[in-house]
């Protein structure tokens, strides 16, 4: 077993032994290494001052020729040191050259003033880098979303996305650099486990070495992506014992297509996860733009918002709809459940002492199906569910066949709404058919007051999803399909 957390920085290995377990990467930049351009704001995710990139192996792994660099933005705040192993780091320390030249990122910025009191000017610029590496000639919707999780209170954004559309693609040090930096990071791959904190922190490197840990280690922490577990630490001081990082495995982050059925590993994330399933379910698309920010997605995995058995996750309604199913491992011995059966009571779920989150399966869209999603929040970006629902039909000769309507933020759980797909089913759905079912929301769930809505606030508008489902239904066929809520709030497709 290897005892050491390795990552590339300015063009070497860097070597850690001896990372606290829960130490934050924030932390370690700020106070270990004294490099204080990547600033504290909220500490939980929110505001983005703390952006840095990663860059990990991409395309064709192994051959050296077909091999890329792939940059993303992430918190630091919340993510811990041990998730950098096997990865490059890049701060907004490492983008003016030696001689002081400012990066285009920079230099479009102070063109454009796109920075006042400068204090989140290092996370948008961290953020426009992986855009810059990302994407040839981003359009006003990906600048607003690559920008989406950073917080800027003094220029109202607008001379920041003028800068975005100004700083060009002209290879910088770091596409200069790709083949070196390429080569450090087949240098430090794994194939073993990862060791330290004297054997309380683990990374695996196969999924075959996870069920043995998870079983070794029942009452360990798996930690994902972290966006939820770094709240844990940085908001609740929780000491978090034993812990397992799964965010590194590559077979546990494949996503495969077979037979119908998209299988996602429990550690793909949630911008890979988006990008296969957002063209086949295009609501499922606009939900995963607005499901927290893109540092978010880029760490966040859609097996954490499972696991954790949140009733408020915004993945889960729209995945029981499409009638998804979860894949757990215990050991040798792997299970498969419909989604919805997973979540027990007010998180508790049906995971066993040493078993895990291996995969999710969800069906390809079917003949005669009709899906649609809706997430009510107060923002439009970065905030949490009030309500979520997703909703499936499948009709023959106009007449339902089959109903999966579930709900986010209405009970304990995520839950489907038995009554109302009874008031659907053998009918066409009509006015009177959506109506009905509004109509019986209040037998399936007694939803709670709390600081996001009322109860009232909840039921109402739960049953009023589902007449505005059924409205977008009625619209001519001819009209152009555009993703249910991206209509609901007036936002573009
Ligand atoms: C700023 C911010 C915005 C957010 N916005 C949203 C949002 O819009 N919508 C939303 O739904 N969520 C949101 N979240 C919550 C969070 O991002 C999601 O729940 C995310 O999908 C969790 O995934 P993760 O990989 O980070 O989980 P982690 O934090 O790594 O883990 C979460 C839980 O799942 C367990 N776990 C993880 N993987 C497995 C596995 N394979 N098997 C068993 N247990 C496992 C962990 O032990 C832990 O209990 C937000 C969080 C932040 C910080
Ligand atoms: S400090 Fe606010 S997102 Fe990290
Ligand atoms: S320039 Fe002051 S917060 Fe953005």
């Amino acid at each position: 077993m290897a005892d050491c957390v390795r990552f590339v920085h300015r063009g070497q290995v860097v070597t850690l032994s001896d990372v606290p377990p829960t130490r934050t990467v924030l932390d370690y930049l700020r106070e270990d290494r004294g490099q204080r351009g990547t600033k504290e704001g909220c500490n939980e995710g929110d505001c983005g001052a703390c952006t840095i990139v990663l860059g990990t192996r991409d395309g064709v792994l192994g051959m050296a020729e077909a091999e890329n660099i792939r940059y993303r933005a992430v918190n630091a705040c919340i993510l811990f040191v041990t998730a950098l192993d096997g990865k490059e780091l890049v701060t907004v320390e490492d983008l003016a050259g030696p001689d002081g030249s400012l990066h285009p990122i920079q230099q479009a910025l102070v063109d454009h003033h796109g920075s006042q009191c400068g204090f989140c000017t290092p996370g948008i610029v961290m953020s426009l880098f992986a855009l810059y590496h990302g994407e040839a000639a981003p359009d006003r919707s990906r600048i607003d979303s690559a920008l989406a999780g950073n917080l800027c209170r003094c220029t109202g954004y607008r001379p920041i996305v003028e800068a975005a559309r100004a700083m060009g693609r002209a290879p910088d040090a770091h596409t200069a650099g790709m083949m070196e930096t390429l080569a450090l990071l087949r240098s430090i791959d794994r194939t073993d486990t990862l060791t330290h904190a004297g054997g309380k922190v683990f990374a695996p490197a196969t999924t075959e070495q996870l069920a043995a840990l998870v079983l070794a280690h029942p009452g360990a922490t798996l930690v994902a992506g972290g966006t939820d577990v770094g709240l844990w630490v940085t908001k609740q001081f929780r000491d978090l014992g034993t812990i397992i990082h799964i965010g590194g495995i590559r077979d546990l982050a494949r996503i495969t297509d077979a037979d119908g059925v998209i299988t996602i590993g429990a550690a793909a994330t949630v911008t890979d996860a988006a990008e296969i399933l957002a063209p086949l379910y295009p609501d499922l698309g606009e939900l995963f733009r607005r499901y927290g920010s893109e540092q978010v997605r880029n760490s966040a995995t859609l097996g954490g918002n499972i696991a954790n058995g949140s009733p408020i996750g915004d993945s889960m309604p729209a995945l029981i709809a499409l009638g998804a199913r979860l894949v757990l491992r215990r050991g040798e011995i792997v299970r498969d459940m419909p989604l919805e059966d997973f979540f027990l009571a007010y998180r508790q779920t049906a995971l066993q002492p040493g078993e895990f989150v291996a995969a999710i399966r969800v069906p390809e869209p079917a003949a005669g199906q009709v899906f649609a999603c809706y997430k009510i929040s107060k923002r439009f970006d970065q905030d949490i569910s009030a309500v979520m629902a997703g909703f499936s039909l499948t009709l023959a000769d106009g007449i339902v066949t089959e109903a999966r309507l579930a709900f986010g933020g209405m009970a304990g759980t995520p839950k489907r709404a038995a009554a109302a797909e009874a008031a659907l089913i053998g009918r066409p759905f009509d006015d009177a058919a959506a109506r009905d079912a509004a109509a019986t929301l209040a037998q399936d769930f007694q939803p709670l007051t709390d600081m996001r809505a009322s109860a009232d606030y909840r039921l109402i508008t739960a049953g009023n999803l589902i007449l505005k489902w059924r409205m977008e239904q009625a619209l001519p066929t001819t009209a152009t399909r555009v993703p249910a809520f991206a209509r609901a709030i007036g936002g573009g497709a």
